[in-house]
């Protein structure tokens, strides 16, 4: 493992005035899923609220990635009290109008019995007749997006131990099928001893084939929707420089031993900024999840939620 940076503030990422203009190489994130209510019930007062912070995410991004670099977005439409919101399409338009190319859509399928807050297709089989189907969802999109033209030749000029360093793993390419556009990854199981327990995390697998396929080693990754630290660490272990952002103080414990379970082994530095801006969110969206699951286990949500 190589000496590398990581720095994470804590803080509201639709402002980076920490982060040079041009010096990251590559995004990997996840935004919060809306107003989801097994995530992040009532996080924001309104959709167009959330979509703002989008905004001024894709504004701040068109800045700090160099040209011809990638932003890549793991996300999905929220469904809330059965009306489906169209965070993909949405965000894809935004980052559009801030001037990216839309370049590529990653499928992540999960496991065939991941339905993790109810089995919408049961009402089929309840009901027995046609217009009662809801179909259960187990994929989430990656979202590629590029800030410009990449210059190829820039490749050549690189030292020759960084690239032999990037070299892909074209056996492991083929044998775990990474050449697709469906990547058959499992979830982070929701086991309640996890360490991102209520976070949402998405698994190492997708942040290390996104970084081992779209960055060199020393470069630096940026995560503005850090939540348990999972850009970071990836980063960390593949040799990449890190910044992530993540408003909730409440997730800074978790970061941090997230973050050193690696740092015995390597030569690396850690540093966090706390700024005034943070909140403090994981105990009150918890109760609001926990509040709403007792209902749902009454039977007070159909299959339209
Ligand atoms: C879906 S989670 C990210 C999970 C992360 N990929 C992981 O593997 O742990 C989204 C995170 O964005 C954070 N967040 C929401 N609004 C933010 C903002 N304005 N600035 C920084 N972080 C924010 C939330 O607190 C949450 O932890």
């Amino acid at each position: 493992m190589t000496d590398t940076k990581h720095l994470i503030i804590i803080g509201d990422s639709a402002n980076m005035g920490e982060v040079a203009d041009g010096s990251i190489h590559l995004v990997v994130t996840s935004p919060p899923y809306f107003n989801s209510p097994f995530d992040y019930p009532g996080l924001f007062e309104s959709y167009k609220d959330f979509l703002d912070l989008l905004r001024a995410i894709a504004k701040q991004l068109r800045m700090k990635l160099a040209t011809g670099r990638l932003a890549c977005f793991i996300t999905q439409d929220v469904r809330i009290e059965g009306k489906l919101y169209p965070v993909c399409a949405d965000l894809i338009k935004i980052m559009v109008e801030a001037g990216f190319k839309y370049r590529d859509k990653i499928t992540w399928k999960k496991p065939d019995g991941y339905t993790r807050i109810s089995r919408r297709s049961g009402s089929v089989v309840k009901h027995g007749y046609p217009m009662y189907f809801y179909p259960d969802n187990i994929f989430e999109e990656i979202l590629i997006f590029q800030n410009g033209k990449f210059n190829y030749k820039s490749i050549k000029k690189m030292p020759l131990d960084i690239l032999e360093k990037s070299k892909i793993d074209i056996q492991r390419f083929n044998e775990e099928r990474w050449f697709l556009s469906v990547w058959e990854i499992t979830n982070v199981l929701p086991v309640p001893t996890r360490l991102e327990k209520g976070i949402a995390a998405f698994p190492e697998e997708i942040a290390r084939r996104l970084i081992l396929l779209y960055s060199f080693p020393s470069e630096t990754v940026l995560d503005p929707f850090l939540g348990s630290g999972t850009t970071s660490k990836v980063a960390m272990i593949l040799g990449r420089n890190s910044i992530g952002y993540e408003i909730d103080a409440e997730l800074k414990p978790i970061i941090e031993r997230k973050l050193s379970q690696y740092l015995l082994e390597s030569k690396t530095e850690v540093e966090f900024i706390e700024r005034g801006d943070m909140k403090r969110l994981r105990t009150f969206l918890q109760e609001k999840v926990s509040r709403r699951r007792s209902v749902t286990q009454k039977g007070k949500c159909n299959a339209a939620c």
